[in-house]
């Protein structure tokens, strides 16, 4: 009898994840009803959102120990009792972090053929992707000659936002991890100059860099990189809040910036939910895909092999190892 493995949390971790907090399940394959289909997971996406839903601090929801991991997919239709979704499409859905799954077709999203690889469903084309157009064109409004800082520059939402960014003619200094993350940074990504966040003073290099102050800063791991840049703000200067790289894996989150710097910058503060964008996802495909086609636009991916490496390759995710979208390949 064919079986569904399936990644389990075991218990709650405390700082960053590791293998040990997750388990293996062999569990019976699901049958769907009708206007339903069974998927097969070809490609999972790892995002830090699953780090809050497991600490109990995420609006999508909790995930307690005995859950199976959530988390969004590309998956086969191998069995189909929905017409629109025949065996063999490829669609996007909540799979989580299984072999198997079952959905309703309105849960589901074909993944057309010509996107290649399918994986950019997940990445450029999928949530990473609209977060950083949401964020950096639909809130901050960036345009020619902003100077834009982005952290975690060479990460799923960083390198897509660096890119867009730098393609409307905006100066973008970017933060990242390591020597290497920033060569690939300046070399691939239109940034102008990538500070090295381990090795550099950033809050030095900042002045440096953004002599005339920020115009737009997009907050994708808050703490002192948060302090930082609104201490360089232009005066009008944009902040984009969305997200806490520098906190997740704390239980306690640090005070935001001090009022009176926001203050007497004109500072323009906002929060970043991705989910309020759904409805125009298809507007952000229309723009990236000739992007992508003409070679404008690039996605690197950092692709684990194997359901049960998903742990390990989430440990690197959330210890700042990974460099790329991180998808897990089935
Ligand atoms: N608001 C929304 O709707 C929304 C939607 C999607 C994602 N997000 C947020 O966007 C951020 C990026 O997500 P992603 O999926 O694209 O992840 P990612 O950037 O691919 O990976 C996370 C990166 O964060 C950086 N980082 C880790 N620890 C850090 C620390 N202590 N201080 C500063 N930087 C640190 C690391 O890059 P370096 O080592 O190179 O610095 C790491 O590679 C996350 O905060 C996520 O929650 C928000």
């Amino acid at each position: 009898m064919r079986t569904n493995r399936q990644i389990i949390l075991k218990s709650t971790p405390r700082g960053v994840p590791t293998p040990d907090n997750f388990t293996v399940r062999s569990a019976p394959l699901p049958e769907p009803g009708a206007n339903s289909v069974l998927c097969r997971t070809r490609y999972l996406s790892l995002d830090p959102y699953m780090r809050s839903q497991i600490a109990g601090r995420h609006l999508s929801g909790t995930v307690t120990a005995g859950d199976v991991m959530r988390g969004e997919t590309v998956s086969e239709v191998v069995h189909s009792n929905a017409a629109s979704f025949p065996p063999g499409q490829l669609v996007r859905c909540m799979g989580g972090w299984q072999e198997y799954s079952v959905h309703g077709a309105g849960d589901l999203d074909a993944v057309q053929a010509t996107v290649d690889p399918p994986s950019y469903a997940l990445s450029v084309l999928g949530m990473t992707g609209l977060t950083a157009y949401a964020g950096m064109i639909w809130q901050a409004g960036v345009r020619a000659g902003d100077c834009v800082v982005i952290p975690a520059v060479t990460g799923g939402v960083g390198s897509i936002a660096a890119q867009l960014c730098a393609l409307r003619g905006a100066r973008v200094i970017g933060i990242a991890g390591s020597a290497e993350k920033c060569r690939h940074a300046v070399e691939s990504l239109g940034v102008t100059a990538c500070i090295e966040r381990r090795s550099e003073d950033v809050d030095t290099r900042l002045g440096e860099l953004c002599p005339d102050g920020i115009d737009v800063y997009f907050d994708l791991v808050g703490g002192p990189t948060l302090h930082a840049a609104c201490r360089r703000l232009a005066h009008y200067g944009r902040v984009v809040l969305g997200g806490l790289m520098a906190e997740y894996n704390r239980d306690d989150r640090s005070p935001g910036p001090a009022p009176g710097l926001l203050i007497a910058k004109r500072a323009i503060v906002s929060g970043l939910v991705v989910y309020d964008y759904e409805d125009r996802r298809d507007e952000y495909k229309l723009e990236c895909l000739p992007l992508l086609a003409k070679g404008k636009l690039h996605q690197r991916e950092d692709v684990t092999d194997g359901l049960e490496n998903a742990p390990a390759a989430f440990q690197r995710l959330m210890s700042g190892q990974s460099f790329g979208k991180v998808i897990v390949r089935l």
